[in-house]
């Protein structure tokens, strides 16, 4: 009635940005992305609590997140209340997004807490329900998410890379992904370039991918990210994500391509850049971005896995 699991965040490399159902949360294009192995969260659940309850990083949870938990739960059957605990090993907590690997921990831990046997795309459906990116955190590795569930297409070994996360602000974003998206695709006069963009994207990043062709999928993981931020801009009201560090990053990473390294930025809805760069870069792209005005603090990241149950009584 006990279970712990642990999932890594993820970056999209293709992202997911517009729903074509907002209560399935079924993405309107496929996305790809790649797990992070130093953002991490583990996740408790204990079936026939009293009501159900969530711990944030020992925090109890706002009721829109205890409600997102607990759909989870319905899905997959679970009747019995839960006591869910959750905890970001993420360097600092400065405002990095847990949602992906915080529902995957969720479903893993919660389908094994019922005891119940469930495949991957499975519990990745499930996850997507708490939030949709989450159901690429449950395969992990390089991950394509297309309708229901996520699939790995390859695992984190396939391509050496490193993943630099630039912290750029502190605190949680004004606008989180969800109202976002809404309004993104509600509003701006380029979302349908936007979508038709992803969907000749992912084709493309796929063969990079099986090509091992880093330079390719970075400099295409970047102008898909850009293209997600100026369909984003066009939203009314606009959404403007970055903070100066931000920029200040992007002119970090085109210097230093000027300079014949190979790094390239993706961006989230958030101010924080991840720079994509082969390992032997890493240390050079990192003091790189650690002396720009404004960031915090570089963690570096390799791809990682997916889900896993550490323990289940
Ligand atoms: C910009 O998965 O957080 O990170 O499905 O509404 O919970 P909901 O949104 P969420 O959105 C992630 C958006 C993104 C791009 C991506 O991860 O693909």
């Amino acid at each position: 009635m006990k279970a712990t699991a642990i999932a890594h965040a993820n970056i999209a490399l293709v992202k997911y940005w517009g729903k074509r159902d907002d209560d399935l949360l079924l993405p309107q294009a496929p996305s790809l992305s790649v797990a992070l192995d130093r953002l991490i969260t583990t996740t408790t659940v204990e079936l026939g609590a009293a009501q159900d309850s969530l711990l944030l990083d020992g925090r109890p949870a706002e009721r829109g997140e205890l409600l997102r938990a607990r759909a989870v739960l319905d899905a997959a059957g679970i009747r019995e209340r839960a006591r869910i605990e959750s905890r970001n090993d993420f360097p600092t907590g400065a405002g990095l997004a847990s949602s992906a690997s915080g529902f995957a921990a969720l479903a893993a831990a919660a389908v094994a807490a019922a005891g119940q046997e469930r495949s991957l795309g499975e519990l990745s459906a499930l996850a997507r329900l708490g939030s949709g990116s989450a159901a690429r955190s449950v395969p992990g590795g390089w991950a394509v998410w297309r309708d229901r569930e996520a699939e790995q297409v390859a695992p984190p070994e396939h391509l050496p890379a490193r993943l630099l996360v630039a912290v750029c602000a502190q605190g949680p974003k004004e606008v989180g992904s969800r109202e976002g998206m809404k309004r993104t695709r509600d509003t701006s006069p380029y979302h349908a370039a936007w979508i038709e963009q992803c969907r000749r994207d992912l084709p493309e990043a796929l063969r990079l991918l099986r090509e091992r062709d880093l330079a390719g999928l970075g400099a295409l993981a970047e102008r898909n990210a850009l293209r997600m931020h100026a369909d984003a801009l066009a939203a009314d009201p606009p959404l403007v994500y970055w903070e100066p560090a931000t920029l200040g990053c992007l002119r970090a990473l085109q210097r230093l391509r000027s300079d014949g390294v190979g790094a390239w930025a993706t961006i989230d809805a958030g101010p924080h850049l991840v720079a994509i760069c082969a390992p032997s870069d890493a240390d050079r792209v990192a003091r790189a971005l650690r002396l720009v005005a404004g960031v915090r603090e570089v963690i570096a990241c390799a791809p990682a896995g997916g889900v896993r149950v550490v323990e289940a009584s």
